[in-house]
């Protein structure tokens, strides 16, 4: 099994089970399952198989579609959420559909997941614990906007729920499909969530630092709505980044504000803990024999935090 067969066989399946003959549907799901995206926790699920010795892609890829479906999901409701109108290089489903259906069309994504899901048992767990947290983080990250709390405790808290949870899950589930031991299922959960963490700090910093254009997505939108890693390491118990004393003073408070946090240290304080935890993510991989499959998670978790969209 290569890792192109197997996320092939990924993209068939999520294109097969979004059929309907309800247009509106088909076309929303199709439009931002075809737009692509960088596929990283079903190829953590495939990659997990595989390194555990799993060869059969086919039994695998379903489980690896289904989580893809739930991030789908939860990025076409989260720009709902964020009024992002840019995902993936195109416009966002709710740009073009509208807020009603852009919330049926991740209701419908979401909901193919049982289907998906439905022969493989116990796993059924792992996937549902993992939306669950996904909706509490992003509950707990609204809440925390709308209180104007969003420290950095809680912004831990809603980093580990809202994106580790599906990668630990994603790292799970390719390990159990291969029948490994509870030990080796814990490593790789370990991985899973490390990486999820850095991955969720790297988005924050690439939401300040990178343009629309370069992250196909709308960007700037965290400082602007008071979250995100940068508001969260400078909130001082009032207000993130002195929002108010800024509004003051500057004809535009929010690139006064950026320009303080791009020249203050929190961007290379976050580097550095998406560094360490891609590290220690890599770290839990010792447990794996050599494979071809172990060597594309230590790059996995370097892709990570040297992305740049
Ligand atoms: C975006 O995830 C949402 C976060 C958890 C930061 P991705 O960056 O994986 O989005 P796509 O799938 O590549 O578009
Ligand atoms: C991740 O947070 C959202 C989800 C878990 C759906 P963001 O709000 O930072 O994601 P982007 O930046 O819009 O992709
Ligand atoms: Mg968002
Ligand atoms: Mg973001």
């Amino acid at each position: 099994m290569t890792t192109q067969q197997a996320m092939q066989a990924v993209e068939n399946i999520m294109i097969e089970v979004t059929k309907s003959d309800v247009k509106t549907l088909q076309d929303a799901s199709r439009h931002i399952l075809s737009a692509g995206g960088k596929r990283v926790r079903p190829r953590l699920v495939m990659l997990a198989y595989s390194a555990l010795g799993g060869t059969d892609y086919i039994y695998a890829a379903p489980p690896a579609a289904a989580i893809e479906l739930v991030h789908t999901a939860s990025v076409v409701h989260d720009d709902i959420n964020d009024h992002g109108v840019v995902r993936r290089g195109r416009p966002s489903v709710n740009a073009i559909w509208g807020r009603t259906f852009a919330l049926l069309t991740g209701d419908f994504l979401f909901t193919k997941v049982y289907e998906l899901m439905a022969p493989y048992k116990d796993l059924n767990i792992d996937l549902a614990e993992a939306t669950v947290a996904l909706v509490e983080g992003e509950t707990l990250q609204a809440a925390a906007v709308k209180e104007n709390n969003f420290t950095r405790e809680i912004y831990h808290q809603i980093i580990e729920r809202k994106t580790a949870a599906l990668f630990k899950a994603a790292a799970c589930i390719g390990a159990k499909l291969a029948h490994a031991d509870q030990t080796i299922v814990e490593a790789l959960g370990q991985y899973g969530y490390s990486i999820g963490l850095a991955f969720q700090i790297v988005d924050d910093i690439l939401d300040l630092t990178a343009d629309s254009a370069q992250l196909g997505k709308t960007s700037g939108i965290d400082l602007a709505q008071g979250r995100g890693y940068v508001a969260a390491y400078s909130h001082n118990g009032h207000q993130a980044a002195g929002v108010a004393e800024v509004v003051v003073e500057e004809a535009d408070p929010m690139m006064s504000i950026k320009q303080r946090l791009l020249q203050g240290d929190a961007i290379s304080e976050a580097r550095m803990q998406a560094r360490g935890l891609a590290q220690a993510a890599i770290a839990y991989l010792d447990v794996l024999p050599e494979s071809q499959a172990k060597h594309e998670l230590i790059e996995l978790a370097n892709m990570v935090v040297d992305r740049d969209h």
